[in-house]
């Protein structure tokens, strides 16, 4: 089985993490900061117990699992077959990474990045021998949602392209093999259905919880805000900054302030206890 490397244990590193070692996956979990793999290991855990109390695994298989993962904050230890990046959505940070980490490795490791908006053939332009790099994009939370994009560039070759189509099935989850192009095929879509809720509340039109109520009660799953804050409303921004400037800046898809605000605030979501709404801690 391929040794994994995930780099960013945040919300979703943190996740794929846990699913490469629930699904026999040797795993390093990587994150620059030690108080984030300190914080990643104690929700990891805390996740196990869960399934452990609801018989879904029981403890000897919680012990497997749990030795499957390795947490560290030096990058020297990012040594693996197929590295998962999950870090902040900026393109230099996940090219330099990404750099970095082909310096230690080597030239057959596989670079996936769970980018939800960034140009994925730009990222794999940078790197050295770009026929490796790929989008692999989750969904959140990354241990349930099953649907995984996987996003392919005019240079990625049927190697690394089957590999992680391969990797997801072993995840019990979904692939979707998706072009290159701003947002994918999720985030594309679902762009105006933040954007277009905020605008009702920059018009004065409606509040935040009667837009979501609306929302829910008529059919979907989370309201636009709730869904905002458990994204992260600053992943969430700067996705939505990402896919405008891609499609040419088009009026409807401009970002609005009040994203920028919350940021500005670190009313970030769930993560920080606030965003629209408050969060208890771990809820
Ligand atoms: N949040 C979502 O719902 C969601 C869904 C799918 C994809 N994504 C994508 O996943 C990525 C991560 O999002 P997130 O919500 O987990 O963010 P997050 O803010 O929760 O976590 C990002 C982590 O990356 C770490 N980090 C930053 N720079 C680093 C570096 N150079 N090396 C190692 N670690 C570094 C930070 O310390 C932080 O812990 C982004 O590209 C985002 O677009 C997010």
């Amino acid at each position: 089985m391929q040794k994994i490397c995930v780099c960013g244990a945040g919300t979703m590193g943190s996740g794929i993490a846990q699913s490469m070692a629930q699904n026999g996956f040797s795993t390093i979990l990587f994150d620059l900061n030690a108080s984030v793999i300190q914080q990643a290991k104690i929700n990891i855990e805390k996740n196990l117990q869960g399934l452990v109390e609801k018989n879904k695994i029981n403890p000897q298989q919680k012990n497997a699992i749990t030795e499957k993962l390795y947490f560290t904050s030096d990058i020297n230890d990012c040594k693996a077959d197929i590295i998962v990046e999950a870090i902040i959505e900026v393109e230099t940070a996940k090219t330099d990474l990404f750099n970095r980490l082909a310096s230690i490795n080597q030239t057959e490791t596989i670079f996936a990045t769970n980018t939800s908006s960034l140009s994925v053939t730009a990222i794999a332009k940078k790197i050295i021998h770009s026929e490796r790099v790929v989008g692999m994009h989750f969904f959140n939370p990354a241990t349930i949602m099953k649907l995984v994009e996987v996003v392919v560039t005019d240079e990625t070759n049927e190697n690394t392209r089957s590999t992680i189509v391969e990797l997801a099935r072993k995840l019990n989850k979904t692939p979707v093999l998706c072009k290159d192009a701003p947002g994918f095929i999720v985030n594309h879509v679902a762009r105006p259905y933040y954007i277009e809720a905020l605008r009702l509340i920059e018009e004065g039109i409606s509040d935040f919880e009667t837009i979501d109520k609306m929302m829910e009660n008529s059919g979907f799953k989370m309201g636009p805000f709730r869904l905002m804050d458990l994204i992260g409303n600053d992943i969430n921004y700067a996705v939505s900054n990402s896919v405008y400037e891609a499609m040419g800046k088009p009026k409807r898809l401009k970002p609005s302030p009040i994203q920028e605000e919350k940021v500005l605030k670190k009313e970030l979501g769930r993560k920080t206890g606030k965003g629209y709404y408050e969060y208890e801690s771990g809820e």
